[in-house]
């Protein structure tokens, strides 16, 4: 009907369980909290039309709510077709004023177990406003709402009806059936869309690395803060995070015994650190690999074992890639893997683990446990264990990182959002990073939740050291 509020979730009649963890959950995110009383009044997002791309959980609702507090008109996809909690999304639909029956909220498109092509669908939904128009800011996780305005643009500009037969994977092959049906409806769809948008503020390492991608080949159409790449992002949501929600999500999948398994890490970047520590936290024996020497001599020094996949694959208990890379685990590795191994991927993406490989071979049999958890049996009779499809897992499986941690990334979200809305014709069409005296302000909003006392660097030390008394502390190439 007109005028009503557009949406798609799984159950709205949750929304009051969800509201009751949001209700929660902002008292562990000191950080957006701060923000929403420092900036209330000034409303400094007015304006602001931002479709979001990420994983629709209770974390990412009190994100939402935020921007909406600093006067934001907002749009919501989740960037995973197994991350959202549905009650997080119905809470967000219904908003803290409205009811199930009259909905006040933010247009959520997002349940927890998408298809592809609804999945595609959801991101396209929160690029297209219910005015004609687009978004004016997106605010995304991994790239894929960045992505489709990219590949809508890219075909647009060569007049090129694309061909989904042509597709190196299943998911590209929705994307560009998706921009068929755009392309044919109209032609300068994306043109105006990419237009209209004044930044993006990108998450995740896999999103980030994206758009360092785009900005070397001088294909990026707008302005990008790195988000990831806050110290108070990448140093805690990825190491901390991960050290929580994989532990978490193997659990709640698998209830296996970790303690006395030997768990191989593939990848010691800060999400493979974090999912290290917290295996051998458990008792696991953990075996390291890489193909950086800087990170292999960490993981040594850690006193990890490391070694190649291919040496310890038949020995191992559970294997967690955390690479953002691809190919990592083939299908022949898992067929070469001890009866009943735990396969999980904690990276952005599913390539990761060569599910496509393995759902292709005939003579391996799939047997669903349960939601997000597989057994495939290989004509040997072993069988591996398979988390989430491949997709991250502790998002999958579990329900992704504690609302601690997620108000210091999302802190620096909001700032960046900020930043990129209201300084424009500051920004090229570039790569930026937020400065070091923002991350030092997102940590600081976190001390008091926690009972940190910071000692007061005096006048004279601060001249000795040549640097402010009230910060930024280290220079931008420190390395924390
Ligand atoms: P990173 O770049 O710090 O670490 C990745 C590591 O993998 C690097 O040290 C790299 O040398 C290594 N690597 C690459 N190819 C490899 C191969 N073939 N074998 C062994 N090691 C290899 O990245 P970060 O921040 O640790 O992120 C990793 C992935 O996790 C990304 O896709 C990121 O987007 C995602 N992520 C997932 C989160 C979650 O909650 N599931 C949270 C944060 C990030």
């Amino acid at each position: 009907t007109a005028g009503a509020l557009e949406f798609k979730v799984a159950d709205l009649s949750l929304a009051d369980f969800g509201r009751k963890e949001i209700r929660l959950a902002e008292h562990e995110m000191p950080g957006l909290m701060a923000l929403r009383a420092e900036y209330y009044d000034e409303q400094p997002l007015a304006g602001a039309r931002i479709a979001g791309s990420l994983h629709m959980t209770i974390q990412t609702a009190v994100l939402i709510e935020t921007l909406v507090a600093l006067g934001a008109e907002v749009r919501w996809a989740s960037c995973n077709i197994f991350s959202t909690q549905d009650h997080a999304a119905a809470a967000v639909v219904v908003g803290p004023e409205g009811s199930v029956d009259a909905p006040k909220g933010v247009p959520v498109f997002a349940w927890k177990g998408e298809t592809l092509e609804e999945y595609w669908w959801c991101t396209e939904r929160i690029l297209r406003w219910p005015d004609g128009g687009g978004p004016n800011m997106i605010l995304d996780d991994g790239g894929d709402a960045t992505l489709l305005v990219h590949k809508g643009v890219e075909f647009e500009k060569a007049g090129e009806v694309p061909d989904p037969s042509t597709a190196d994977s299943e998911e590209f092959e929705v994307v560009l059936g998706l921009l068929t049906r755009t392309l044919a409806e109209d032609g300068q769809l994306w043109h105006r869309t990419a237009e209209a948008v004044q930044g993006v503020t990108e998450e995740t390492t896999t999103g980030v690395h994206r758009l360092y991608q785009m900005q070397e080949g001088g294909k990026l159409l707008f302005p990008a803060i790195n988000v990831n790449d806050s110290v108070t992002k990448s140093k805690f949501d990825n190491l901390y995070g991960c050290r929580h929600s994989l532990v978490d999500g193997i659990n709640r999948a698998t209830d296996v015994m970790i303690g006395g398994k030997t768990a191989v890490v593939l990848g010691y970047g800060d999400v493979g650190k974090g999912c290290a520590q917290a295996l051998r936290g458990q008792g696991a024996r953990v075996i390291v690999t890489e193909i950086d020497p800087i990170c292999a001599l960490q993981a040594a020094m850690e006193g990890y074992q490391v070694t190649t996949l291919e040496d310890v694959v038949d020995t191992a208990d559970i294997f967690i890639s955390a690479t953002g890379n691809k190919d990592i685990i083939t299908a022949e590795h898992m067929g070469r893997m001890k009866h009943q191994a735990i396969v999980g991927n904690i990276g952005h993406f599913d390539n990761e683990i060569d599910m496509a490989g393995l759902n292709r071979m005939s003579d391996v049999q799939r047997i669903n446990i349960k939601p997000q958890v597989d057994e495939y049996v290989f004509p040997d009779g072993h069988s591996v264990i398979v988390l989430a499809e491949g997709r991250l897992l502790n998002l999958g499986c579990a329900t992704g990182h504690p609302s601690f941690v997620m108000s210091n990334s999302f802190s620096n979200q909001v700032i960046a959002q900020i930043e990129l809305f209201n300084h424009q014709d500051f920004y090229e069409r570039r790569v930026y990073t937020l400065p070091r005296h923002l991350d030092e302000k997102v940590a600081r909003a976190h001390l008091d939740a926690l009972g940190v006392k910071l000692t007061t660097l005096t006048e004279d030390q601060a001249d000795y050291l040549g640097i402010p008394a009230d910060g930024p502390y280290k220079p931008d190439h420190y390395k924390y």
